[in-house]
């Protein structure tokens, strides 16, 4: 029989299959399968003139004999991603940085770049495959002046690359992005499944055999024809998605894998005209702008990793001019909004699953909590009767189909938020009042509620 020269990929995922499939087996994705010539089999080509194609032997070592060094991670000049970073970039370390195009991964970069070369005095290359020199220079003249050893390079040849890199031997490099990069090994065009994966396999062993942190950026795709981060995932060590809605400003960091830290922390960053700079304080910026006396706002608390988030949200409940009432719910999940509409409609005698409700989180997040349900419930009863809610109120709580009023996690970090941020009502679940009790709030008084019905008298109040 003939051998096959060609293979099939899924782009989103990776998964490889000798025919064509209309629907991934590994991510579900529908016609995300690209035929793809085969890759010569690892090891049949050597990495570099220099390297044999098999490595020292290694030596088993107890784990206490095993040393830590003191300077094994360096500061990238904001506290906030260091966070996420599990305390700095770690050295030999791949890094890839996902994200969709346009909302400012390249800035990042630049930027984490400039810090490094004139606050840690380190040696950083930044190769770019999709801007010219000129490009990159006027962007770095919005970002402000760079000084120190940071060097530009525009390539996408992974062989140039690995060289280069050799020679100048810097502590950090950038490859923007992974897309753009091709290995010669592969025959495959740049962006394919198998390039993405070769290229990114030599960057490994670049960053592993030279102690260099290295970081790749990937753009999430939709629908394009280039292959996404995913594919990376299981071979870098530290997963970063910078997310936002690009019209905002607000820009999140979150870490979706860390071999050196956690993946629950966040970075926030604000987008303005000279670059991206880290929020210290991002309930504050939230809140800002917040009217003052107008009917469904209302003010909740989301976790977004171990960080709660003051966030207002804000419900339109009209009258509605078709028979299917229109809904729509802007960074909150739409079938639990009609859900709650239900549980108002049924357990408070509302007549509101006639009207049209729309519901938005403001700052351009996208809340997956239940702990936003009471929230969500209050903006809309308050929209509907016209009731305004205080404006020093925070809410939280998850409801559930009786519409009883449900304990959430982190009730504890929710409250000192508000505190911290000045609001003096609380209104929570029941369940959490009896750890608070002896407890100095200030002069903040916590108003436990059962159900939604408690929550409603205190609107009227
Ligand atoms: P960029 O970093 O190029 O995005 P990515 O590399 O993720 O594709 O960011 C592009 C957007 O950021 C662009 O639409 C313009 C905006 N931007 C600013 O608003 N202010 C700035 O100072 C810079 C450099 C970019
Ligand atoms: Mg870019």
């Amino acid at each position: 029989m003939a051998k096959a020269t060609s293979k099939f990929f899924c782009k989103e995922c990776g998964y490889e299959s000798a025919k064509w499939l209309g629907q991934c087996p590994g991510c579900r994705a529908w016609n995300s399968f690209v035929e793809e010539p085969i890759t010569p089999a690892a090891g049949s080509k050597p990495f570099s003139k220099n390297s044999s194609s098999r490595p020292t032997r290694q030596k088993p070592v107890l784990i206490n004999e095993i040393e830590l060094q003191k300077e094994d991670r360096i500061p990238t000049g904001f506290k906030e991603l260091d966070r996420v970073l599990g305390g700095g970039i770690v050295v030999g370390s791949l890094v890839l940085l996902g994200g969709d195009p346009g909302i400012g991964k390249s800035t990042l970069l630049l930027e984490i770049s400039r810090n490094l070369a004139a606050e840690s005095k380190k040696s950083v290359l930044y190769v770019s495959g999709e801007e010219s020199l000129k490009q990159i220079k006027m962007r770095a003249e919005r970002i402000a002046n760079i000084t120190g050893d940071l060097k530009f390079m525009t390539e996408t040849n992974i062989e140039n690359i690995v060289e280069t890199v050799r020679e100048e031997c810097p502590h950090f490099v950038v490859i923007d992005s992974i897309q753009t990069m091709y290995t010669d090994s592969v025959t495959a065009a740049p962006g394919s499944v198998s390039q993405v994966r070769e290229s990114s396999a030599q960057l490994l062993r670049l960053a592993k055999e030279n102690g260099i942190a290295i970081f790749i950026v990937g753009h999430v795709t939709k629908d394009g024809n280039v292959a996404g981060p995913k594919i990376l995932e299981h071979m870098v060590d530290v997963v970063l998605y910078f997310e936002g809605e690009s019209s905002g400003s607000l820009r999140i960091m979150h870490g979706q894998k860390n071999r050196f830290g956690s993946t629950n922390e966040i970075a926030v960053f604000e987008m303005d005209g000279d670059g991206l700079h880290e929020v210290t304080n991002p309930s504050e910026l939230l809140l800002s702008g917040r009217p003052v006396g107008a009917s469904g706002s209302v003010v909740s608390c989301g976790m977004e990793g171990t960080r709660p988030l003051l966030i207002e949200i804000q419900g339109l409940v009209v009258q509605s001019a078709f028979n299917l009432p229109r809904r729509t719910a802007n960074g909150f999940d739409y079938n639990r909004l009609n859900m709650l509409i239900a549980i108002v409609e049924r357990r408070l005698n509302l007549e509101i699953g006639k009207y049209d409700a729309y519901v938005n989180i403001t700052g351009g997040l996208r809340i997956a909590e239940p702990s936003m349900d009471l929230g969500i419930v209050m903006a809309l009863i308050s929209s509907y009767m016209n009731i305004e809610v205080s404006d020093d109120i925070m809410v939280f709580g998850e409801v559930g189909l009786s519409g009883e009023v449900r304990a959430v996690s982190n009730a504890e970090q929710r409250i000192e938020e508000a505190i911290r941020l000045g609001f003096n009502k609380i209104v929570m679940p029941a369940y959490h009042l009896k750890r608070f009790n002896d407890r100095n709030l200030k002069d903040c008084q916590l108003i436990p509620v059962r159900n939604i019905r408690e929550a409603l008298q205190i609107l009227k109040k």
